[in-house]
């Protein structure tokens, strides 16, 4: 077979070059766990791999040296951490992607076999942030049975806020039941008569999503929030009991924050490459706060790009290849000041496996507010 020949060259090299009498993992790396790794680390991974996470603890060197090999191959196929926008565009906060230099550090290690250096390295433990301000409002979500060994589970449901008026609030807040099984949670607002809100957003690792301070949303009495939860099973099944937080505008004229829709429901029927585009456009000039993509469809690349009326065209957001179980909003750095005109343009293409049956498309959703 054909990996015959390379298996041999290696053992030939590794005759020819390694001394008789070394350890499996000779240390040939400057780089140190308790240095250089445990930092990145705290940065990209614990959101998800901390003890009570969504995933195996890669907190502490003991934790983490049996999954050194399997840590470098996901790291590699840009599985891990899972974020799925290309860098070099719009620039996102909470941009959990390894940059080059990090990626090129735990390589280094891990092929310099994996030391762990020395106890007076390791980062003084952070202390934790005082709790925020108490919400104005809570809406509990009814609670959700996560049946075990399900890799993705997918709910939506509708709840009504109790609101006796209309409210301004600032920040829709999910604070999530149980850590261990919510991958993702976004919540819309639902009024009679009025386009859906995306308002907010979790992730392990965006835990609070805010829009811009000048705009807030305008929750109406008698508005429902839709909330969609996206969850990974444990090894039992498990109840999530997930409660949303609204916190008033702290402003008497905010600018009301809206959703612009991008996509269709329906994806082609056919089984082959699909592509769609679809357009809409600005009528005021806005500030957008953030994307989100609801899609149905693994691998298919998507590009959501702004054609302003002078001619220009500004990259949103591409993401070459779309990961169904992990979806993220993208909130921008800074928000992105679009004049009216603007022609928004989603486009992806890929496989549409589903074949149509039961397949809802690509939509881009783009929360933002007007500034004139
Ligand atoms: C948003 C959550 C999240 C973040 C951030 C994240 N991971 Fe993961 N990771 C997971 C989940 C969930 C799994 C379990 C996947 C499975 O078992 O199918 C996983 C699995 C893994 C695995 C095991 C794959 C295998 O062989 O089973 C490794 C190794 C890994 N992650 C490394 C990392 C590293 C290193 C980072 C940071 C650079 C990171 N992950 C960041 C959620 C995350």
């Amino acid at each position: 077979m054909r990996a015959l020949p390379i298996a041999l060259a290696a053992t030939l090299m590794l005759l020819v070059t390694s001394s008789p009498a070394r350890s499996d993992d000779p240390v040939t790396s400057a780089v140190r766990f308790n240095r250089e790794i445990v930092r990145i680390f705290d940065r990209k991974c614990l959101a998800c791999h901390a003890p009570g996470g969504i995933a195996m603890s890669l907190a502490t060197y003991r934790d983490v040296r049996p999954w050194a090999r399997a840590i470098r191959e996901e790291i590699v196929e840009q599985r891990m951490p899972p974020w799925s926008a290309a860098r070099g565009y719009a620039r996102f906060k909470d941009d959990i992607a390894l940059t080059p230099r990090e990626l090129g550090t735990i390589l280094t290690w891990v092929d310099g076999g994996v030391p762990r250096g020395d106890e007076s390295d390791l980062p003084a433990s952070v202390p934790r942030p005082a709790p925020g301000a108490e919400p104005d409002h809570l809406v509990a979500v009814p609670a959700q049975q996560v049946p075990g060994n399900q890799e993705d589970v997918v709910r939506r449901v509708v709840v009504t806020t109790a609101l006796t008026a209309d409210q301004w609030i600032r920040q829709v807040q999910i604070r999530p039941g149980d850590r261990r099984i919510l991958r993702a949670a976004f919540v819309s607002v639902i009024a009679e008569g009025h386009e859906p809100v995306w308002a907010g957003a979790w992730t392990p690792w965006q835990t609070e999503v805010s829009p811009p301070s000048t705009g807030a949303f305008l929750v109406r009495r008698g508005s429902r929030l839709s909330i969609e939860l996206h969850y990974r099973g444990q090894d039992a099944p498990t109840v999530d009991n997930t409660v949303i937080a609204l916190f008033s505008a702290r402003e008497n004229q905010p600018r009301e924050l809206t959703s612009l829709t991008v996509g269709s429901d329906d994806a082609s029927r056919s089984k082959a490459a699909t592509l769609q585009k679809t357009q809409a456009a600005l009528t005021h000039e806005a500030l957008v706060w953030g994307i989100r993509t609801e899609l149905m469809v693994d691998g298919t690349s998507l590009e959501v790009t702004a054609r302003k009326p002078d001619g220009t065209i500004e990259v949103l957001l591409w993401i070459p290849q779309t990961r169904t179980e992990w979806p993220s909003p993208y909130i921008f750095q800074d928000p992105v000041r679009l004049p009216a005109g603007t022609v928004i343009t989603l486009e992806a293409s890929g496989r549409n496996e589903n074949g149509g049956r039961g397949a809802r498309g690509v939509r881009a959703i783009l929360t933002l507010h007007r500034l004139d």
